[in-house]
């Protein structure tokens, strides 16, 4: 067992609950206590058919959009590290390039598959949201419109996008076998950007109605200055956070400190991952001071979470939020937006 598992509390029929409380180690760094959170090793349309209605005040969540990617065959494959949707994009730079999902070849079944996904899904996120709840879901620009429509049809309100600013090494090639015919082609763009869809359950009467009411119908601001902006750079993940969190589809914490940190306009609720992975979703949550929930059905992503979530939360991440820095000015927070670490990784 290691330190960072030892401050859990509990692990009983795979559900795991941090308490701050029973917690009495002191940790650099940390000035209040945190506020504890839950992961359960479960079925996330099982979970949400089960969850009490309306007691969820925001869900931050990377799917697998692709569905395919993460059946159980592919994932054979994936570790296996031989065929299927996952490759490894070329390197250009002498680094190690860590596997991406291709998702150019989902056919007219799976498309229908994804969008039955997210009605779904759409269903049950909207029964546990509180009015006012925002669901930011990561998508990609090849399948946001199989995402956001069944979640239109739902009942939910579409509130933008925030786009991330990230080279994702897919696109920009050459004809396949036909490289040296056409020099000059490119056959898709090479993608710079990730959209994150930003969606709304209708509130209950004006916003300022529902956020006394619920707490929720905005996003928190940057700061009194700034408020929160639908462009975020971003670099791929830190080889660092790889290290402690292995799991293909990772995200950064300077990323999802931002957008997690938004979700609450009042800093106060519960946040939602039903797609959970490593945790980079808790972790930031965590790390913020925000209550949060993640589901995950695969055991192995489920253990590599138990330990990669406390871990994530205490690493120091230029430029993100977290419960000490809430109160930076428009400076620190201009600066905010545009940085993040350089180093090469997903
Ligand atoms: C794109 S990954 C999320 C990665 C995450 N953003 C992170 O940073 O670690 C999606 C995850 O959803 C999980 N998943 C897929 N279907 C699920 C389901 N029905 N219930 C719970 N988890 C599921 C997969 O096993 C996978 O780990």
């Amino acid at each position: 067992m290691s330190a960072d598992i030892a401050v859990l509390d509990t692990i009983t029929d795979a559900v795991l609950r941090y308490d701050p409380k029973k917690n009495r180690r002191k940790r650099a760094g940390l000035q209040e206590p945190r506020p504890g959170f839950e992961i359960c090793l479960a079925d996330a349309f099982t979970w949400l058919k089960e969850r009490a209605p309306q007691s969820v005040h925001a869900i931050v969540t990377d799917p697998p959009y692709g569905l395919k990617e993460y059946s159980d065959a592919e994932k054979t494959k994936l570790r296996r590290g031989r065929g299927g949707v996952w490759r490894i994009p070329p390197a250009f730079d002498g680094c190690k390039r860590s596997p991406v999902p291709r998702f150019t070849v989902l056919d007219e079944t799976e498309h229908n598959a994804l969008r039955d996904f997210f009605a779904d899904f759409g269903k049950l996120a909207y029964g546990a949201l509180v009015p006012g709840g925002h669901l930011i879901v990561a998508t990609n620009p090849l399948l946001s419109h199989l995402v956001y429509l069944p979640l239109i049809e739902m009942g939910f309100e579409k509130r933008g996008e925030v786009i991330r600013l990230v080279q994702t090494l897919r696109g920009g090639d050459r004809p396949k076998n036909a490289h040296e015919e056409f020099r000059d082609v490119t056959v898709m763009p090479r993608s710079a950007w990730e959209p994150w869809g930003l969606f709304r359950k209708p509130c209950e009467g004006r916003v300022q109605d529902n956020l006394r009411k619920w707490g929720t119908g905005g996003l928190r601001r940057k700061s009194k200055d700034d408020p929160f902006l639908d462009v975020i750079r971003s670099a791929p993940t830190r080889p660092e956070e790889r290290k402690i969190a292995a799991h293909p589809s990772l995200k950064p914490q300077a990323f999802m400190r931002e957008i997690v940190r938004a979700a609450l306009p009042l800093g106060k609720g519960i946040v939602l991952d039903p797609f959970m992975g490593a945790g980079s979703t808790i972790a930031a949550a965590q790390s913020i001071g925000y209550k949060s929930i993640g589901i995950e059905h695969d055991p192995a992503y489920f253990r590599i979470a138990m330990k990669a979530i406390p871990a994530l939360a205490q690493l120091k991440v230029k430029g993100a939020s977290s419960s000490h820095d809430s109160t930076r000015g428009k400076d620190a927070a201009a600066k905010k937006s545009v940085a993040g670490s350089h180093r090469k990784g997903r």
